[in-house]
């Protein structure tokens, strides 16, 4: 251990990344800028190929960060789980989306796992990031480990360590981000904090491996139940006349014991909508019902049904029917400023109005295709013409380059899901939360 520690400390170790994500792309490029010699291992040959061509598809890495560590030959990308042989420590970063009955689907971590067992080797630092239920680094990776004859905390090091990146944040990134690090041992703890203080700021031990499983599902949990408590007050706001964004506004200026969430079409992305399932599926097992976790799961998956009744009530003032309307959604991407579809609720609410007979088209500047019903869609071009076209724009996500005072101008009825037109005075506006 103290021969793979200095190894560590003088950065003479081989840092590896398995899955080169959205997490592990970030990852690599971090630990190549902090001087270590970094083998990223993923199974897309397309993405290994664009890696050692120096190219980036990663909208958070720096496109000349990932050219510069990849011709100074301090970043390769690899399909060949054999690399695993040169490597001294290294991070998971794989899917854990749900399967179709929304429970955990690990398998990409289990087949992670399986290529580890091949290829293990003494003085190996295991870290795994993907977020998954409590339990699973103990229950899955270290019988791996150990059925090898290798020990953990002696031979091999095993740690959980959840990622947080929040794509798009301009303030934070990989370094600044605070890191919860969990080992199976203090001697695993040991070494995962000597690897990765060279690239993170601030480490959080923490006592367990459970322990960083379990905080990173308390965050997602909190962020999913907040913003289901938001979107119920902004239904309960449409009852009662108020408008919620108001309501929110002032409620945000109490210095203490209130943070602010804002209402919405629903949840998206690869972390709200899927980790507090991770959590209530373990708890299920344990015969719990995490109830807190159900409720804002229900609510949340109400609001893209809501928000067509928004469009129903708009199109009806107007003595339309969705049937044969031309709807037109302002951005599929799930938050603003990004690129990424995963569990957008723009994706429901297309699905929605399309089953409605409406004819449904989409504008997104930072997603050019998306596939419904395994058939492409481009994203149509934003214009006065466009616009005009429309028999309903619905705001689904707020990208600030939209220029909402052009869109208003020229569309016969907006649905704002996002308050983006709080500023304009227009009877063919209604928007979410605030009684049309
Ligand atoms: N995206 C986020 O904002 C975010 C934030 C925090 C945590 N996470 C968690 O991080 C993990 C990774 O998420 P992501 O967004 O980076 O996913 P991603 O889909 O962007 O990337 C995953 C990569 O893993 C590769 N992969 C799949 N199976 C593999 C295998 N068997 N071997 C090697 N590579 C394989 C894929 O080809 C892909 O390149 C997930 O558990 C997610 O919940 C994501």
């Amino acid at each position: 251990m103290q021969e793979l520690l200095k190894k560590i400390e003088t950065k003479e170790a081989v840092f590896g990344v398995i899955g080169l994500g959205y997490v592990g792309l970030p990852l690599a490029v971090e630990f190549a800028n902090a001087g270590m010699k970094v083998i990223g291992i993923d199974v897309d040959e397309e993405r290994v190929a664009k890696i050692n061509r120096g190219e980036n598809f990663i909208q958070d890495v720096d496109d000349d960060e990932l050219a510069a560590a990849v011709k100074n030959g301090k970043l390769a990308a690899t399909t060949d789980y054999s690399s695993l042989r040169h490597i001294d420590a290294l991070s998971i970063a794989v899917p854990t989306p749900l399967n179709k009955t929304k429970d955990p689907d690990i398998s990409f971590i289990l087949q992670v796992n399986e290529q580890i067992g091949k290829y293990l080797h003494k003085d190996l630092v295991v870290i795994l990031e993907s977020t998954t239920y409590p339990g699973t680094t103990r229950e899955l990776i270290l019988p791996t480990l150990e059925s090898t004859g290798l020990r953990v905390g002696k031979d091999v090091f095993l740690l959980f360590s959840p990622e947080r990146v929040d794509p798009g944040n301009p303030v934070y990134h990989t370094e600044n981000t605070p890191k919860v690090i969990g080992g199976m041992t203090e001697s695993c703890l040991k070494l995962g904090v000597a690897l990765y203080s060279h690239v993170f700021e601030k480490l959080v031990p923490v006592s367990s491996p459970e322990a960083a499983e379990l905080a990173k599902l308390l965050e997602n949990t909190f962020r999913s139940i907040n913003i289901g408590l938001v979107n119920e007050m902004a239904m309960m706001c449409d009852r009662l006349g108020v408008d919620v964004w108001e309501v929110i506004d002032a409620a945000a200026t109490k210095p203490f014991g209130f943070m602010k969430f804002t209402p919405g079409p629903g949840l998206g992305g690869h972390c709200i909508p899927i980790d507090p399932h991770y959590l209530s599926w373990k708890m299920r097992t344990l015969n719990y019902r995490a109830r807190f976790i159900e409720l804002a799961g229900e609510i949340n998956a109400e609001m893209p049904n809501y928000v067509v009744d928004l469009v129903i009530e708009g199109l009806n003032r107007q003595g339309k029917s969705v049937k044969g309307s031309k709807i037109l959604l302002l951005g599929m991407a799930y938050k603003p400023d990004i690129d990424d579809v995963r569990e957008s609720p723009a994706l429901d609410v297309h699905a929605l109005l399309k089953t409605r007979g409406a004819q449904v088209d989409f504008n997104d500047p930072y997603v050019e295709k998306v596939r419904f019903d395994g058939i492409y869609a481009e994203s149509v071009p934003l214009d006065e013409a466009t616009l005009s076209e429309y028999d309903c724009v619905v705001v689904t996500t707020n990208h600030k380059v939209y220029d909402m005072d052009m869109i208003a101008k020229h569309a016969r009825l907006i649905i704002d899901t996002r308050n983006s037109t709080a500023h304009l005075k227009n009877e063919n506006i209604i928007r979410l939360g605030a009684a049309g």
